[in-house]
Parts: structure tokens; sequence; C-alpha cells
């Protein structure tokens, strides 16, 4: 096997991972003092989600849209044709899509979400169950509105948090099948992948799996999706971690991949590079013909989406430039760097460091804080006191079920904190700063304490919620 969990091998003679670019425009970032944090954060009633981002020194909330862009998508800014119907941006982007992925027909959304909501609006009705090896939030959330059953089948390699495998973001091939083969099969519209799996650690998936998903497919006759935000991220893990893919070029892989299934729903604001965007993809013509219908209805005509033509042309570029090999070897350099010293102060993450996010398992690390004290929340506060470092707590705050009439929450499976590297917008010693925010978040472990929800609404309630610590 040529994975290692945490060293790569880096193709260049030298130890260190340069950041393959220089930087040409800069942005000044929010140096404040702990009183000033303190402050911001008891102003906002301790919701990260408040904060303004000129109080956050370094952002790691998403890896969504964030991400810098390069001096050649700036210029493709400048190209961007602004034609209502069949516009240069539109063809550039359709010709990169098109080659990339192979399908048929590409469809232009405004972002993730927008394409999930179309395929919700097309393909699934009341009473259906939809596989997959985790959905994403938005995606799940889509799929329940429209009164279906989202079920993740994550393998177990992928449930056990803390023990490093080479694909914990895979599906369970004998639970898939074994639903596949049950009473419930005329209820499956299609079987949707998530590559990586960012619900499970910003996990990637192997072409092993996606193959024999395929073959499932074939054998069930379903559809088979991906949702495929990470699409580079993945590649770059099976060219790592998967013995025959080990000298195939990184595009390669990513069109192999998308080759195997039917369609996608993508969120470019991830892989795509661009501040915005999203694509929905088929290869089946009746389905493609729905789905612009409802494009129209929603989002805008079939050869802009939700976007502008500048985005649409930034977007083309950024799909060309995401698959460089040095590029996705810093990345997941950047990452990894975090979880080895992470893992050398005794911080427990999820193991090995995902693509896009270090995990940290904040069950683990405090368990003097129970579930529904909010153990993540209390851990995402402590990082932004200390340093100004802004992460997502993704635990029973985020993903548990209110408890009704003064009782406990009934609290989510995991307690985690997510910190994202947003893409190019960091270098390596704003990593080593973070690294020293983990450090100082050991010495206080101790003494951190869990936190009350004085407020929340009904739905999606760790945006909005307010909060104080338990004295
Ligand atoms: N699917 C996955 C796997 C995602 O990670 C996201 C977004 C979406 C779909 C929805 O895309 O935001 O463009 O509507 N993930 C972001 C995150 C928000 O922070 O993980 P979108």
């Amino acid at each position: 096997m040529i994975y290692d969990f945490i060293m790569y091998t880096s193709s260049m003679e030298f130890k260190t991972i340069i950041e393959p670019f220089k930087i040409k425009s800069v942005e000044p970032l929010a140096i404040t003092t702990p009183e000033d944090r303190k402050e911001f954060l008891e102003r906002e009633h301790w919701n990260l989600f408040g904060l303004q981002s000129q109080e956050v020194t370094i952002d790691l909330l998403t890896d969504s849209g964030t991400g810098a862009m390069s001096s050649e998508q700036w210029a493709a800014i400048m190209r961007g044709d602004e034609a209502y119907a069949g516009s240069h941006s539109w063809q550039r982007f359709n010709k990169v899509l098109s080659e990339l992925t192979g399908y048929k027909h590409i469809i232009p959304t405004h972002q993730g979400r927008a394409s999930e909501k179309i395929l919700a609006t097309i393909t699934v009705k009341e009473g259906d169950i939809i596989p997959s090896n985790s959905h994403f939030d938005t995606t799940r959330a889509n799929f329940e509105a429209a009164l279906a059953t989202p079920v993740d089948l994550l393998c177990k390699e992928g449930l056990d948090l803390l023990t490093p495998a080479p694909f914990k973001g895979n599906i369970d091939l004998e639970k898939l099948e074994a639903l596949l083969d049950s009473e419930d099969v005329d209820k499956i519209p299609f079987v949707l992948m998530t590559i990586t799996n960012n619900t499970g650690g910003g996990q990637p998936v192997s072409m092993e799996n996606l193959k024999a998903v395929k073959t499932l497919c074939e054998k069930y006759n379903k559809m088979f999706l991906l949702d495929a935000c990470r699409f580079a991220e993945n590649a770059w893990f099976v060219s790592q971690r998967e013995e025959s893919y080990k000298d195939v070029e990184i595009r390669e892989i990513t069109k192999e991949a998308f080759r195997l299934a039917d369609g996608c729903t993508i969120s470019l604001k991830k892989d795509g590079f661009g501040n915005i965007g999203g694509v929905l993809a088929f290869n089946d013509d009746a389905l493609a013909e729905a789905a612009k219908n409802v494009l129209i209805l929603t989002e805008g005509f079939p050869t802009y989406g939700g976007l502008t033509g500048r985005d649409l042309d930034a977007l083309a570029q950024g799909l060309i430039e995401i698959t460089d090999r040095n590029y996705l070897e810093y990345r997941a350099r950047s990452i990894s760097y975090l979880a080895e010293k992470a893992l050398e102060y005794g911080i427990p993450i999820v193991q090995p460091a995902g693509g896009h996010a270090l995990y940290i398992d904040a069950k683990t690390f405090l368990p003097h804080i129970p579930p529904h004290q909010y153990p993540g929340h209390s851990l995402a506060c402590e990082i932004y006191l200390i340093g100004g470092v802004r992460a997502v707590e993704l635990g029973t705050l985020a993903f548990g079920v209110a408890g009704e009439d003064g009782k406990n929450d009934t609290p989510a499976t995991h307690e985690l904190v997510r910190l994202a590297a947003p893409r190019r917008s960091y270098t390596q010693s704003h990593f080593d700063y973070v690294a020293e925010v983990l450090e100082k978040l050991v010495e206080k472990k101790d003494t951190l304490k869990g936190y009350e929800i004085t407020y929340q609404p009904k739905l999606l309630r760790h945006f909005t919620a307010k909060l104080k610590p338990i004295s």
C-alpha cells in the first residue's frame, strides 16, 4: 500500500511543501485582544455565527466560497459575457464541465443546494428512500422537504472516528445491497454518493467503492448520482491511497469517477474554486428537460442558471486549475500538518485528516461536559477566545433534537468541531498560528465549561441560537 496516514510523499525534493502560488493582492487580518474577543462573543450571546468578519483573525468556519481566486480567474471575470442567452461565458463553462464530467446535460445553478432542490423536485416523491454514504445537511433537508427519507450507510471504518483507515468515506456495500434487495426497492429513485464525505469528516471514497456502487445500481436498475463538491480532493486521495491509481493523472481519475455515475450535483463554491456557483448534470434527456423547466422558474435561463456571465467564466477557469497536483498536495499537507500538531498536543481528532478540514472529537476531549451542555460549542468558543480563530460546532447544538419541557436534548451521534481550510487563502504561518492556539487550548481544557441555550428557533438552531456559559 502506497498510503501513509499522516505524511504524504512529496513529488518535490524538499521536505517543505510550499504554497504553490505567490500573493498578488492582500487583505488585512483582524488582530484583536482577548478582551475584545470576549466582548464580541458576549454581545452575540456566545454564537460564533454572529461575529463580523473583521472580528475574526483566521476564519475556518467553512471552506465554501471563500477561496482566493487566481490571476487567470480574475482575467476571466473581465471576459465575462453577460448576454442573457448563449453567452461566451456559458459556452466556456459548458465545455469545461462537459469534458470533465462527460455528462450530456450541464445545468448551471447559483449554488449546491439549488441543484439539490431541483433534483428533489423532479425525482423524489413522498415515501421515497435515498441511500448515500452520508448526506450533507442541505441535501438531507431538501429530500426531507420532499417527504422522503435520506439514509446514511457509512462503512464501519467511517463510524470509528479515531482509528485511521484509507477510505473512511465509503458506503457499506452490504447494507446498500440489503436495502436494494428489500421490499423497499421501488421506493429508491437513485443512490447518491458524496465525494469526499463532508459529514463523515471530509473522508475520501475509493474508486473501488464507486465501481461497486455502479455495479449494484446496474443490477437493481437504479440511477447513480454523485454529490461531487470535492471531486478533486477525492481524486487526490485516490492517487495517494489506491494502488492501481498511483500513476494516474488527477484529472483522469476525476473523469473516470464522474463517468461511473449517471449525473451529479456540485456546489462549485468548493472544488469549482469559485465564490459562488453550482451545477446539476445528467445523461438522461427527460430528466434534464424536467430540470431545466424548474430552473427557468427558480434560477434563470438554462445558459446562466443563477449566475452572472463573469461567475461562469471564473468557474470555467477554476475547474481547470483545481486538478493541479501541486495545489492538491499543498492543500492536503496543510490539513495533515495541523492534524499532526493536534495529535502531538494530545487532542483527539478524526483520523486520518480529511481533505478540507480538521475535525476535533470534543466528546473525547472534554468528557466533563455532557452532550446537552454542548462540549463542541464550548471548544469552538474557547478556540475563538484564545486566538480569534473561528471554527464550527457539528454536534448536539447543530444536529441534536431540542428537549421539550425542560428535558435534556437528544444528543447527536458525535460532538465534533470542524476547522475548515478555505482554498488558497492562508499560508503556512497562519496554520502555525492555529496550531499554537490548539496548544494553548490543551492547557485550558479542564477549565472549559458547558453552555445552556437561552433562545433557539425551531429549525437550524445553531445559526441563530443564543447561549450562555454555565457558571
Ligand atoms: N454538499 C456538500 C457535500 C457540501 O459540503 C455542501 C456545502 C453542499 C452540498 C451545499 O452546497 O453551500 O453551495 O449550497 N457545504 C458547506 C460547508 C456549506 O461548510 O460544508 P452550497
